[in-house]
């Protein structure tokens, strides 16, 4: 069993129970970990209003990570509530008009996309920087559209590929200082953001068909892993992503 008692996690990206977000959460707080818990707006504040009574000890806070203010004024109460951060989880992924091709991708919502998907990985490492010593970790969540074209996944797929660039390049600019950089790419689980992309269901059953184990990946699993990697038991690993997807990106044909 991993240990993280005495560490502080902040997880941003909690929306409804099905979030990866929560599954992370819940895992973090099962191994130990004080959990700070983050959500975008006023909107989806009942809702984590309601969940973390769950979790031990754990506290909500407001931020649109689209905003700098937003993201400067969470740390400064993260700061003041805890005085340190060991675990950053970054859980959040938005594209506007994802139904469009690549091709017919608008500026506007490539930028969005970017900035939202990729761009506040970034902003919330340089954030959480100062109140993280070596051993930190921070962890974000991809998908293999980033590397293989899946249907209606699009401008999405760009982004993650930049995301997962974006962790490398975080990688080394934090592993000065001892912190670690990592990415989760997931198989596909229905969560609220999974159901704007259309024909969904046909990459859940290809991974049933297809895929080594013949079955989706839950939840859970993914918060298992996020518990490694945040944990000292992953303490040589940085700068990579680790597939959580049932085996699926091994396949072929
Ligand atoms: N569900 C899947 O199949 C799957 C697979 C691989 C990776 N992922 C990734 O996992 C992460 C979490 O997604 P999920 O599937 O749990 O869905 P989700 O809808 O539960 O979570 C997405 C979160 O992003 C947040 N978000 C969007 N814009 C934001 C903003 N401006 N400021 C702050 N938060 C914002 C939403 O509020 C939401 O909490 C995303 O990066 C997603 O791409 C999901």
């Amino acid at each position: 069993m991993i240990d993280l008692t005495g560490k502080v996690a902040v997880v941003f990206g909690l929306a409804n129970k099905r979030s990866i977000a929560w599954a992370i959460a819940q895992k973090l707080s099962e191994a130990g970990a004080r959990l700070a818990i983050c959500y975008q707006s006023e909107r989806l504040k009942q809702e984590a209003e309601a969940l973390i009574p769950e979790l031990r000890d754990a506290q909500i806070f407001q931020c649109d990570v689209a905003k700098d203010e937003e993201i400067d004024s969470v740390f400064a109460q993260l700061k003041a509530t805890y005085g340190k951060l060991d675990i950053v989880v970054h859980s959040i992924g938005f594209a506007p008009n994802i139904k469009n091709t690549v091709l017919q991708t608008a500026r506007e919502d490539f930028r969005v996309a970017h900035d939202i998907s990729a761009y506040s990985l970034i902003a919330l490492a340089r954030a959480a920087e100062p109140l993280m010593s070596p051993g930190g970790s921070i962890l974000t969540l991809s998908y293999y559209g980033s590397t293989k074209v899946f249907p209606n996944y699009n401008i999405m797929g760009v982004a993650k590929a930049a995301l997962e660039a974006t962790v490398r390049y975080l990688a080394a600019d934090l592993g000065t200082k001892g912190i670690r950089v990592n990415a989760i790419s997931a198989g596909p689980i229905k969560t609220l953001a999974a159901r704007g992309i259309s024909d969904f269901t046909q990459i859940l059953n290809a991974v049933e068909q297809r895929g080594p184990l013949h079955r989706n990946v839950e939840t859970v699993e993914v918060g298992n892993t996020a518990v490694f990697l945040s944990s000292d038991l992953a303490s040589g690993i940085t700068g990579e992503v680790t597939f959580v997807d049932c085996g699926y990106n091994i396949t072929g044909i």
